[in-house]
């Protein structure tokens, strides 16, 4: 059975106390509201990840992401993080390839792949972002780009290994713009992503893939998003900026 994520993107936002607030907000509105199976990851700037491990390992259902990783195991990469340094301080997921690092530190699918990789090898779960461009959806091509950057940087993991992996389909169209897929344009593109995940690992696991919907995501849409067969859960920019508004999001995935 395929697990219901609500995780949040807080991006380079929040100074210490201000993230220490939002974290034990969320977990005590989450632990007091929120029931059923829905797993909820907060996916923090790097500098705070420890300092709120505490919070978060209160309540079991929600857990921290890193927002980035190096591909590289270690060495001379001034500045940058390491998916082993991740696992050491006990960090499960990371995002890979959110598309603010595609489109603003150059990153393709091939060095995608090779962080999606290092990641698995340290234990971390990647949450694997794709999406296509406003342009892409005009030249309506864009099944087949979405469909092609989880082929680039996916599709040469063993099926155990893609098992772990979370897909979250962020229309960059969509992202902090207040202009959300409709329903039916989030359910479109995940069937597809899911029976394209079949067609290379098999329907099981084409089955079991969690697959998130991002971009612009908030309280009001969050439930007829969520009611869509195919869409597990969301990533959540903004909106992952206020514990009520967040909690809420995560309510409507109960
Ligand atoms: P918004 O929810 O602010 O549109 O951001 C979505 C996103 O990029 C999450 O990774």
């Amino acid at each position: 059975m395929r697990k219901r994520i609500v995780a949040g993107n807080w991006k380079m936002n929040k100074n210490l106390t201000e993230a220490l607030s939002l974290t034990s907000e969320v977990v005590n509105m989450v632990r007091d509201e929120v029931r059923g199976d829905v797993e909820v990851v907060l996916c923090t700037p790097f500098i705070y990840l420890t300092s709120l491990k505490k919070y978060t390992d209160e309540v079991t259902r929600i857990s921290l992401g890193a927002q980035n990783c190096h591909q590289n195991a270690s060495g001379a990469y001034t500045g940058e993080v390491s998916a082993a340094m991740l696992a050491s301080i006990e960090v499960p997921y990371v995002l890979v390839g959110h598309s603010e690092r595609r489109q603003y530190f150059g990153e393709n699918d091939e060095l995608l792949a090779q962080k999606v990789k290092i990641a698995l090898e340290n234990g971390l779960k990647p949450i694997f972002c794709c999406g296509e461009s406003l342009q892409q959806r005009q030249n309506e091509d864009f099944l087949a780009i979405v469909k092609a950057q989880l082929t680039a940087s996916l599709f040469d993991l063993s099926p155990e290994d893609f098992g772990k992996v979370v897909i979250a389909y962020e229309p960059i169209w969509a992202i902090g713009t207040g202009l959300t897929a409709s329903s039916d344009q989030a359910q479109e593109m995940h069937a597809e992503l899911r029976a394209h995940v079949a067609s290379h690992y098999g329907a099981q696991v084409a089955d079991d893939t969690t697959i998130l919907y991002g971009g612009s995501c908030n309280e009001k849409n969050a439930a007829e998003l969520f009611a869509c067969p195919d869409v597990d859960g969301g990533l959540i920019g903004g909106a992952s900026l206020k514990s009520r508004e967040f909690t809420n999001i995560v309510k409507a995935r109960m």
